[in-house]
């Protein structure tokens, strides 16, 4: 079964002759442990299938379906939205939005508190995942005091506290350079691989996609056919 599921999702922004279709129906399916990256210029459209996706901005028009549940169809269904997304959608911004006051161990820790988990059990399984970023070492650094691509691990870490079936990461790598870049992309590959979450990356940087399953072009709000790329995980193909 596909972990998300969109048919015909087309989001249009403002109305009349000032209508602009930032997306043009757009359908795909993704697989449990997929890798899947998201290219396109400026302005095709990426972030808005994102939002889409996610419900953070629903579409206008279209069917989601994520881990089995229709989250829309042509319009919100009976779904809590928000309740939903908490638990089974993780988020990587460009922009790590780490809060600043609180540890690394703490900002991951908080993912789990705000789902029901106690403090304590929240801040074990917090470390867990800081180790399995290998960054357990800086788990009691301010965000501030680490560096960019330290700060991109510790938000990964937040995004997947909850065990999300889905990983949306948009740009995550933009603010890094390639080295650091490249270590991010890698720790989200390893979640696809060994955690078996679906995960959607874009970005702009063709030489970020190494590893990746499927690739899917953006232009001007149209999305191309996938790109299964060869062998790289074979379980992606049949879903
Ligand atoms: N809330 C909005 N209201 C009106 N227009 C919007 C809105 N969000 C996005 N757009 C427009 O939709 C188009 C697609 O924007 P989007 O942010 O999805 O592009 P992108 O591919 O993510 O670009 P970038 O690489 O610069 O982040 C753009 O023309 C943008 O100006
Ligand atoms: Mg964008």
């Amino acid at each position: 079964m596909a972990v998300v599921e969109i048919h015909a999702v087309s989001q249009t922004f403002g109305e009349g002759e000032l209508a602009v279709q930032a997306l043009k129906p757009a359908s795909l399916a993704i697989a449990a442990g997929e890798l899947v990256a998201l290219l396109g210029p400026s302005g095709s459209g990426k972030s808005t299938l994102l939002l889409a996706i996610s419900l953070i901005q629903p579409p206008t028009r279209g069917r989601i379906v994520i881990a089995g549940q229709t989250l829309y169809d042509d319009g919100p269904t009976a779904i809590d939205v928000r309740a939903f997304r908490r638990r089974h959608i993780g988020f990587v911004f460009q922009q790590h939005n780490l809060i600043p006051f609180l540890t690394a161990q703490e900002n991951v820790a908080l993912m789990l508190q705000i789902n029901g988990v106690s403090r304590r059990e929240a801040r074990r399984r917090a470390l867990d995942l800081l180790g399995y970023l290998e960054i357990a070492h800086r788990a009691d650094a301010l965000p501030a005091r680490l560096s960019g691509g330290e700060q991109q691990r510790v938000a990964i870490g937040r995004a997947l506290a909850n065990e999300p079936a889905l990983i949306l990461a948009d740009e995550p790598t933009a603010a890094l350079d390639t080295e650091r870049g490249s270590k991010v992309m890698a720790m989200l590959r390893k979640i696809a691989r060994e955690r078996r979450s679906a995960v959607i990356a874009v970005t702009h940087d063709h030489r970020m996609i190494e590893g990746f399953d499927t690739v899917y072009h953006l232009d001007d709000g149209r999305l191309g056919q996938a790109e299964r790329r060869a062998a790289a995980n074979p379980a992606a193909a049949s879903p």
